[in-house]
């Protein structure tokens, strides 16, 4: 079905359709979403896939990492994002604790992630995950892989550091990518490793690579839509560039918002309801002759009973 009128028919996209972009040449665009009105606007941008990512826990929920948000809270906004979507393919990022204790577990959060709206789910690791990725997919699940800086790993590599940058370590994420592809992810998210080991990677692969922090010669990019749009500021890694200044124009509404309050700009009559000019006279009457204090007491009496 068509997404809406114009001249260009964008429709539902599939993650059978992301890897044939790839072998088309074509671009694949996608970024992060966590609630219904942005994941609208994202989904009317005719943005290829909405990743309900795990950085929800640091740029809507206010923590340090991404290591603190729950499986309850992720299905809560991939429920919201679902609502607000009807042609990007959504992908549910398994959270810290929810895929690699127990494959079981990994199974049943990631079925919830499908009952929520998602229409596939990523974890981060190379090699080490792929048993878990069989039985996502053994059960009709698919999966997105995640190597390079995975953040869920962060005190592991002792900081948000860039990956693979000596021949051993990226020799491994070459080897991670084409076993991720060898057990059948349909796209694979590199972030932050050195452009030249990404077009490596990409160019060793034929399931989409999706950048972030990893080059232009990825297939596609990701970002995190509260980076790009210059919401979330508290830090600002090397690759990203603010498409907007979304956060300084909330300030500034704010700030303008306070003054026309102030100011009495604002609610001016156009932006308030109005009384039938020929009843007023009734209530106004009514105010002025009767004893309101009495006539409250009587209705706060009756509702006691
Ligand atoms: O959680 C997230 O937003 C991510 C992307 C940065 C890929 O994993």
């Amino acid at each position: 079905m068509p997404h809406r009128g114009g001249n260009m028919a964008f429709s539902k996209m599939t993650t059978k359709k992301l890897v044939e972009k790839k072998a088309a040449g074509q671009k694949i665009i996608t970024i992060t979403s966590y609630d219904y009105s942005f994941a609208k606007l994202v989904d009317q941008s005719n943005i290829d896939l909405i990743l309900v990512g795990d950085s929800l826990s640091m740029v809507v929920l206010g923590n340090k990492t991404t290591l603190q948000v729950t499986m309850d809270e992720m299905i809560h906004h991939t429920t919201a994002v679902a609502r607000g979507v009807t042609n990007a393919l959504i992908v549910g990022d398994m959270p810290f604790l929810s895929y690699k204790v127990d494959i079981k577990d990994a199974v049943y959060n990631a079925g919830r992630f499908i009952q929520a709206g998602a229409e596939a789910v990523k974890i981060e690791g190379g090699t080490e995950v792929t048993p878990i990725i069989n039985a996502l997919l053994a059960n009709d699940i698919p999966v997105m892989g995640h190597i390079g800086l995975t953040p869920q790993a962060v005190y592991k590599f002792g900081g948000n550091l860039v990956q693979g940058r000596t021949a051993e370590t990226a020799k491994k994420l070459i080897i991670d990518a084409k076993n991720l592809e060898k057990v059948g992810v349909f796209s694979i998210v590199l972030e932050s490793i050195p452009w030249q080991i990404a077009k490596i990677i990409t160019e060793t692969v034929t399931i989409p690579t999706i950048g972030i922090g990893a080059g232009p010669y990825c297939d596609g990019q990701i970002l995190v839509i509260h980076d790009m749009l210059g919401i979330f500021t508290d830090f600002k890694p090397k690759f990203l560039k603010y498409f907007a200044k979304v956060g300084e124009s909330i300030k500034q509404a704010m700030e303008d918002y306070r003054t026309e309050v102030e100011n009495l700009t604002y609610p001016d009559l156009e932006h308030s309801y109005e009384y039938p000019e020929d009843d007023l006279a009734e209530v106004t009457d009514w105010v002025q002759n009767a004893d309101i204090d009495q006539e409250a007491e009587k209705v706060f009496e009756k509702q006691k009973k």
